[in-house]
């Protein structure tokens, strides 16, 4: 948590992620009851009181999703999959998913023994942080960055060796599915997640490109989360996308800006009014439209609406006002179809026009 006295006094505490916010809201307000299979969504800021470096902030912004009361293999695979086409949809071509599972009560506690054991024997090789991971939480004593510690834990025993029955196939399932979508992932068999919560499966997505904090995204299993805050004894699964550590792999290359067909170009005062309306037309039907002010030439006028990567100038000015239609410019073909389309066409009739000339 990311608490501090504010300037009057008052103790503030600020998120640092939003699953257990969600788990408390899916109980209090009664979804355990009237929905109990929920599947969630949220995006906002959360607060970390991290040493800010490249891709680590102390506000970042998430966006997540969770599936509640599902403890079968199908709900994990569904939300990998949709998690899978999401990053294809935004262009996230080289993000990779690492997969393990992290066992549950049953097997856990008997894996985190012999990890214990194996880091007592190493003792003097591990750093001082790791000294103390040993007595709290072993496990994270994968998750050191340290060279010297990860050395050692190269030769650790691994969780997948320690899973119960129960846990073996439900992970089986999932990689099944998964398999059977065409879903890449490679196993990690030494991933752990930062936070207590996990169970079963967990996952992280990685990136080149971001320096040491590689992780765009992460999530998995967490089937006691509810009951530890009160509930009853639902299962759940979930995942959260860093949108900033997002933005920082799929910016750069362009594509994210869209493609105009047109941009609307009024030449006087007059014309804006008629102006905006077309493009608005345009709009409402799905397309990418721009919209420039008058009081440049038109020919600097036309070289922006070029440098916008427009293939379409939609011109109105003195004369088109006259006749009631506009001027359309390829700006591709350089030439001019004076008085092409009726300044009031229905929006229908002029996208269907505007796809067929911009080919948009
Ligand atoms: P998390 O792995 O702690 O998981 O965070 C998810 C993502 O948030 C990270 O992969 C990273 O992209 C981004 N992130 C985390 N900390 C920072 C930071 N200081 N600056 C910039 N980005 C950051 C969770 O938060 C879990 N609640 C995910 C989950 C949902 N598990 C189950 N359901």
């Amino acid at each position: 948590m990311y608490s501090f006295t504010d300037r009057d006094g008052t103790s503030l505490t600020l998120r640092p992620e939003a699953t257990a916010g969600v788990v408390r809201a899916y109980l209090e307000s009664g979804l355990v009851h009237t929905d109990p299979t929920a599947r969630l969504w949220y995006a906002g800021p959360m607060f970390r009181r991290e040493r800010p470096q490249r891709g680590r902030y102390r506000q970042f912004y998430q966006i997540g999703a969770e599936v509640l009361g599902r403890d079968d293999p199908l709900a994990d695979a569904e939300l990998l999959v949709m998690l899978n086409a999401y990053l294809a949809a935004v262009g996230a071509r080289d993000a990779r998913l690492e997969l393990n599972s992290l066992g549950d009560a049953t097997c856990r506690p008997v894996y985190r023994e012999r990890l214990r054991e194996f880091g007592q024997a190493h003792l003097e090789a591990l750093c001082p942080d790791c000294h103390r991971r040993l007595e709290r939480n072993p496990l994270r004593l994968l998750d050191c960055k340290v060279e010297g510690c990860r050395a050692v834990m190269e030769r650790a025993p691994v969780m997948r060796d320690s899973l119960c029955e129960a846990c073996r196939t439900h992970f089986t399932a999932v990689r099944a599915l998964l398999d059977q979508e065409g879903v890449p992932y490679v196993l990690d068999l030494r991933l752990v997640r930062g936070l207590d919560y996990y169970c079963r499966t967990a996952f992280e997505v990685v990136a080149e490109g971001l320096g040491a904090q590689n992780a765009v995204g992460g999530g998995g299993r967490y089937d006691g989360l509810v009951a530890a805050l009160g509930g009853p004894d639902v299962a759940g699964v979930g995942f959260a996308l860093g949108v900033d550590r997002l933005a920082m792999i799929v910016a750069g290359d362009g594509e994210a800006r869209p493609q105009l067909a047109a941009v609307v170009l009024p030449l006087e005062e007059r014309a804006v009014g008629p102006a905006l309306d077309f493009a608005t037309r345009l709009r409402r039907e799905g397309l990418a439209v721009g919209l420039e002010p008058p009081g440049r030439s038109l020919k600097a006028l036309l070289r922006g609406a070029d440098r916008q990567g427009a293939r379409l100038a939609v011109i109105v000015g003195e004369e088109e006002l006259k006749a009631g239609r506009v001027t359309v410019r390829d700006l591709v073909r350089r030439e001019d179809r004076p008085l092409a389309l009726a300044l009031d066409s229905p929006g229908a009739d002029l996208a269907r026009w505007v796809r067929a000339e911009a080919g948009a």
